[in-house]
């Protein structure tokens, strides 16, 4: 990480603890506040367990873990979590009063050059800052679950987000091994939920209107899209399949696709009874024991060999340069 920052995470939850390993595996300390001791405690299982994975399939070595756990401090007190901090990032849960609450809080006890980013999923910037005197340093820094396995993170820029705030915050994450991108407005969803849900609607969509059964569906997107875009994005995906091309096709299937305002069918049909997918048991698939523990398995190892892949090319690059 940057040694210019020194960065504190307010929230253990799910995103929280896994930011701090995040930041913990390249070798910088980093203090996490817990709203109470059982919360703290399971964070700390939570690492330690999401370290354990990482040396099973040989992202880190023994020695490695030890450093990282050492690096992470847990603390209730959010004066010692505040200690120092110069980029702060909050991960508590996703209710606007609360954040709001928090950053008034924050801005009035931290000096003017300390960053104040918010980890949430949807709220806006903005509305985060609306009660803080120096919004120019709030930003909001959006890591995807599981945080020390994703590299996106997606830095959103609020209304009165100054630029030496994003500057700030894309050096820090690249520092993590992020693979940070701006989003200049604010506006709902930002660029990757955006694209997710796209392709999500137009699923249901499919699956409704009996083209092809869910397990097909899926994977369509896991042996032919999902293969590429790792690799090429949309856009980069257009240009080498031609444009003309792409051009023609958007022409006639665009006005085929789904514009549904809201989930379909299927999917209100299974909230309304209470199948939340794996950790109900039951959603578009069953969810035994077994089949879940595959599934975690399967993505945990996938994600970290991608993991392994960056950090593999970016140590080649270094090399060559
Ligand atoms: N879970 C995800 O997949 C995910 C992904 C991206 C972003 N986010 C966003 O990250 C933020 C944190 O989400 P999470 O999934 O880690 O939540 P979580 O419920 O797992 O953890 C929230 C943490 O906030 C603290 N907390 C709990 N109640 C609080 C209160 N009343 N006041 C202050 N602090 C309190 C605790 O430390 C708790 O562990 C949310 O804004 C969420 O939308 C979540």
């Amino acid at each position: 990480m940057s040694a210019q920052e020194t960065l504190s995470i307010f929230g253990a939850g799910t995103m929280g603890h896994s930011i701090a390993v995040s930041a913990a595996w390249v070798g910088n300390a980093v203090k996490v506040w817990g709203n109470d001791s059982e919360d703290i405690h399971r964070a700390q299982n939570g690492v330690r367990e999401k370290l354990t994975v990482l040396r099973r399939y040989e992202a880190i070595r023994a020695e490695d873990e030890a450093k990282i756990l050492s690096n992470i401090q847990f603390s209730l007190s959010k004066k010692d979590v505040l200690e120092g901090a110069t980029f702060v990032i909050e991960a508590i849960p996703e209710i606007l009063s609360l954040k709001q609450e928090f950053f008034k809080e924050l801005d009035a006890v931290c000096s003017r050059n300390v960053i104040l980013a918010s980890n949430t999923s949807g709220l806006s910037p903005t509305q985060i800052a609306k009660f803080t005197n120096h919004p120019e340093r709030t930003v909001v820094t959006h890591f995807w679950n599981p945080a020390h396995l994703i590299p996106l993170v997606e830095v959103v820029r609020g209304q009165h987000t100054s630029d030496a705030t994003v500057e700030r915050s894309l050096t820090l994450l690249l520092s993590m091994n992020k693979k940070p991108i701006v989003v200049k407005k604010d506006v709902l969803g930002s660029v990757g939920n955006r694209l997710q849900y796209a392709l999500f609607r137009e699923a249901q969509y499919i699956y409704e209107q009996g083209v092809a059964s869910i397990a097909d569906i899926d994977a369509a997107v896991q042996y032919s899209l999902g293969r590429r875009l790792p690799v090429t994005g949309p856009f980069l995906t257009a240009d080498m399949g031609g444009l003309d091309v792409f051009h023609s096709i958007s022409h006639y299937l665009f006005p085929d696709l789904s514009t549904a305002q809201s989930s379909l069918d299927e999917m209100k049909h299974l909230v309304d009874n209470g199948n939340y997918g794996q950790k109900t048991g039951k959603g578009f698939y069953e969810w035994s024991l077994e089949f879940s523990e595959r599934m975690n398995q399967e993505r945990e190892r996938e994600l970290i060999n991608w993991l392994k892949r960056d950090m593999q090319m970016s140590d080649e690059s270094k090399g060559n340069s």
